[in-house]
């Protein structure tokens, strides 16, 4: 399909709201520049299949969390924002101009860029007339300790934009906050990042911002038990082969943290900081040995351990986790930092509900750190070259 014929077909998917746009872009795709031509065979991760991308690939170096909400919370609208993004996004993620895209240059590294669609629970109320949602996707509710920031936590429907490229990644944001702004208004963005390097040489875990290695127990993306445990498989039809993505900021409190020192950090997790093996072990992925006890007969991975607590009472209590560090440097005289805990799973009634149970009653990690932002999503099923992203929700 021609990019001419692109622009039309863009007029007649989403109506009059966004044809002021596309009839700007006329001028740039009648003559394509030689930049954009020749930069495209660069890495990128294919956009459609049968579930969206940027879950089971390893993630992007940088991110992006971009809640929104609709303007008008009408079924049409809904349906032009979802048509709008897949067709930027299948766009975008492949090195290509959105259609009306004012940088174009900037879209020609597409760097991994993977662009994920959630919707919130809140669009099922506001929305009238959608199918029902699945009764194991609702917000999260508040635990003991969260001091919930309404800044931070619930929209409508959120965009996970991960990446390689900063550059690559503040294109696509604006470019979707532009094409979406007459029918949804940004709530907030989360920034995150991960590390370049693994943790250690051997291992595919990175290091998050206290220096913990992050990832050692963690299903496998690609394996049967992670297929039973991210991607959705009961409840309505059009959420099959969705995933739910569990969202929450956790604020370090490094002052407090850098204190301890290495052996009581590492109680406090119940692994090593150097290799990230769990205590009594000598490597990272050693099954763990929740009963090993030392010379005194006291248990080398503590009662209130964060793995011993997290670490799922039968197979299907299990999540994958995907999480992002944030920084923003010193704020009213104290640093802000912390982890983006992004996880993903089929079903959080049976999954996440009960890890964070325990967690919230008696987690060691719970002293230096707290939830400041808390949403839920479901992630829809991916999409075809012939269809959308949501199209399930009004067939
Ligand atoms: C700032 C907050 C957090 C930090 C710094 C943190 C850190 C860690 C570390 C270092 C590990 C061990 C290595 C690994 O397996 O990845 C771990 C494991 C784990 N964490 Fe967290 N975590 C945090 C929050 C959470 C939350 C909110 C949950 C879920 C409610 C969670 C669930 C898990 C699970 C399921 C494991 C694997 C346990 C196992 O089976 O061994 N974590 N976390």
């Amino acid at each position: 399909m021609s990019d001419h014929s692109g622009i039309s077909r863009r007029s007649l998917l989403v109506g009059s709201g966004a044809a002021g746009v596309a009839g700007a872009s006329i001028g740039y795709f009648g003559k394509k520049s030689s930049a954009v031509q020749s930069m495209t065979e660069v890495a990128k991760i294919g956009f459609y299949g049968v579930h969206q991308s940027g879950i089971e690939n390893t993630p992007g170096l940088i991110s992006n969390f971009v809640a929104f909400d609709l303007i008008d919370p009408t079924k049409a609208n809904l349906q032009s924002v979802l048509r709008l993004f897949t067709d930027d996004a299948a766009r975008l993620t492949q090195g290509k101009p959105a259609l009306a895209d004012g940088a174009p240059e900037l879209a020609v590294n597409p760097a991994n860029l993977t662009m994920t669609l959630g919707v919130g629970p809140s669009l099922f109320t506001r929305v009238p007339r959608l199918p029902s949602k699945p009764e194991f996707f609702n917000e999260i509710p508040a635990f003991p300790n969260d001091q919930l920031d309404p800044k931070w936590s619930g929209s409508d429907f959120i965009i996970q934009f991960c990446c390689d490229d900063s550059l690559t990644l503040s294109h696509a944001v604006g470019m979707i906050a532009k094409d979406l702004s007459t029918l949804a208004q940004v709530r907030w963005i989360q920034t995150g990042a991960r590390s370049d390097k693994p943790a250690f040489s051997g291992t595919t875990s990175v290091r998050n911002l206290m220096g913990q290695v992050e990832g050692s127990d963690n299903p496998l993306p690609g394996n049967p038990i992670f297929n039973s445990l991210v991607w959705i498989n009961e409840g309505p039809q059009w959420a099959k082969d969705g995933t739910i993505l569990i969202l929450r900021r956790i604020q370090m409190l490094m002052d407090k943290w850098e204190i301890l020192d290495r052996s009581a950090q590492e109680m406090v997790i119940g692994r090593r900081l150097d290799n990230g093996a769990a205590l009594g072990n000598k490597v990272e992925n050693e099954p763990v040995n929740f009963e090993a006890t030392d010379t005194l007969g006291l248990p080398l991975i503590s009662a209130n351990a964060h793995i011993r607590l997290a670490h799922g009472a039968s197979l299907s209590e299990r999540i994958y986790r995907r999480p992002y560090n944030y920084d923003n440097g010193i704020v009213d005289g104290k640093r802000d930092l912390g982890l983006i805990f992004a996880a993903f799973t089929s079903n959080p009634v049976t999954s996440y509900l009960p890890i964070q149970g325990r967690l919230a009653q008696s987690d060691s990690l719970n002293k230096w750190i707290t939830a400041i932002g808390s949403s839920t999503y479901l992630i829809l099923p991916g999409c075809t070259e012939n269809s959308y992203i949501g199209e399930t929700l009004f067939t």
